[in-house]
């Protein structure tokens, strides 16, 4: 679809609810941003502005978020390391044979030529790498979560703060028009007084529950495994921790780490929360019984505090790689006045108000009275409330969707690289990338120590 007839359709989209809504709290002020950004994307860099980047842990993501970061106008890709020698021949086939490649992303950091790194690799490497980037001066993307452990938090904020370099999270929901459109409902008062959060991922497939195929060369030789434990305990080559690396705890952080972590960045960007104080988790091993030693069905609970940002609220949070539902998922804000569902980059708002009388007869004690005393019991009432007092209070539902040609990894990266040659602040810094994080890596702890954690969401602790 061409821009200006995508545009038309952005507006078509939306409910005559919507289009008011919008209007009045400027919401078409920033579909015209948004314009003006994707636009961007098309514009001219001189090659001696450009910013270098190198992709740290080529796998999926590395080839995905590679892929992103290069339509941003200005970025050029010299150098990529990973574990695995396919990824790093492939590198060589999809970006071509003059980028660098290595396994030892210190040689990346020890170059002077490279403005930004993106940290893709498995999660245990996430804080070591990111740190020791910031210290060589770089620019980090790091994927989420943005730690493995709630206990390297502080350490990554702190190399962060003092590098005075641009870090991002990289968690895209951050950078979605849906939610931020959602924000801006919300905080209107389009669903009432929040009171709880419930979001899930159905997942039914082996490659959903992280089984990926694996390349028939892999072993020693081909990956360097003294690499990857370096730091841990010794233990000998094994290619599902290698490959399969979520499903075990030591190196991925499970669905919490992998999953929750994208529910609640969008949740904390909508509520502007900085996150709970009381979190609980449960789960067990229900299909994928593979070696794995995390949950594939887990369910977490979080109390959010009242703060002058929002009201007291609970989020519920569950994951099942077994579900009859089959591949599914959705976020549900549901207020005292409506319930808002995140849907694709984009949302519907279900309004339905309390009537103003508070009802008589149906499911009532009003039946189990004498006769008389009901008939004066409705008379009172009938005097006391009007006809529009006893009615339903809905409304249409307000329908918003992203244009089609918004996408918003490209804009999280567009944050990003505009932090990079700017100076300018990031949307998912580290201290919203760990306040997204830690909570997700509580509920692990609270699954594997069969308790509640408390957190301080402020200071970013953890309260024993
Ligand atoms: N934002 C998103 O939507 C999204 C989606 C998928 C994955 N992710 C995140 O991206 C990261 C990677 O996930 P994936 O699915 O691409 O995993 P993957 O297994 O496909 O790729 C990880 C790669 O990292 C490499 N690696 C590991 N340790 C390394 C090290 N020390 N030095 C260099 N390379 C190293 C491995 O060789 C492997 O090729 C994870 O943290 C994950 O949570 C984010």
């Amino acid at each position: 679809m061409k821009r200006s007839s995508s545009r038309r359709h952005f507006i078509q989209q939306m409910s005559g609810t919507a289009l008011a809504l919008a209007a009045t709290h400027s919401g078409l002020a920033f579909a015209n941003q948004w314009q003006n950004r994707v636009d961007g994307y098309s514009r001219k860099i001189s090659p001696n502005d450009r910013i270098r980047i190198a992709t740290i842990g080529m796998g999926i993501m590395g080839f995905n978020d590679t892929n992103t970061a290069l339509k941003v106008p200005g970025t050029e890709l010299v150098a990529v390391a990973d574990l695995y020698k396919g990824r790093l021949e492939r590198s060589k086939e999809v970006f071509g044979k003059n980028i660098q490649t290595t396994h030892d992303y210190r040689e990346i950091l020890n170059r002077k030529d490279i403005d930004a790194v993106i940290i893709a690799t498995a999660d245990l490497w996430h804080a070591r790498i990111s740190m020791d980037a910031l210290k060589a001066g770089k620019a980090v993307y790091c994927e989420k979560p943005m730690v493995h452990q709630i206990a390297e938090g502080a350490g990554v904020i702190d190399a962060w703060q003092k590098s005075k370099k641009t870090m991002q999270i990289g968690s895209q929901r951050v950078s979605s028009l849906g939610v931020l459109k959602a924000r801006e409902a919300i905080k209107n008062g389009a669903i009432g007084q929040l009171a709880m959060v419930v979001a899930n991922f159905d997942r039914q497939s082996a490659l959903g529950a992280w089984e990926y195929t694996m390349p028939p060369d892999a072993s020693p030789a081909t990956v360097d495994w003294k690499r990857y434990i370096a730091g841990m305990k010794d233990e000998p080559y094994d290619p599902k921790k290698f490959f399969w690396w979520r499903n075990y705890k030591e190196f991925g952080t499970g669905v919490a780490g992998d999953l929750f972590v994208h529910l609640l960045s969008g949740i904390h960007v909508i509520t502007d929360s900085k996150g709970p104080e009381k979190i609980y988790a449960s789960g067990q091993i229900s299909y994928w019984n593979d070696g794995r030693n995390v949950p594939d069905v887990m369910a977490g609970i979080m109390q959010y505090p009242k703060t002058p940002e929002h009201p007291p609220f609970q989020v519920m949070l569950r994951v099942d790689f077994i579900s009859g539902n089959s591949e599914s998922g959705g976020t549900q804000f549901i207020g005292s006045e409506g319930v808002l569902t995140l849907e694709g980059d984009g949302y519907t708002i279900r309004h339905h108000k309390m009537s103003k009388a508070p009802g008589i007869g149906g499911w009532d004690a009003l039946e189990t009275y004498p006769k008389q005393m009901q008939e004066e019991l409705m008379k009172a009432y009938n005097q006391k409330w009007s006809a529009a007092d006893q009615k339903d209070q809905s409304e249409p539902d307000t329908v918003f969707r992203a244009p089609d040609d918004f996408n918003a990894d490209l804009e999280h990266f567009g944050h990003f690289f505009e932090g990079v040659r700017n100076g300018t602040p990031v949307v998912e810094d580290p201290v919203f990338g760990f306040r997204a994080a830690a909570p997700c890596l509580a509920a692990n702890d609270s699954y594997f120590e069969n308790k509640i954690i408390h957190w301080d969401p402020v200071n970013m602790k953890l309260i024993h």
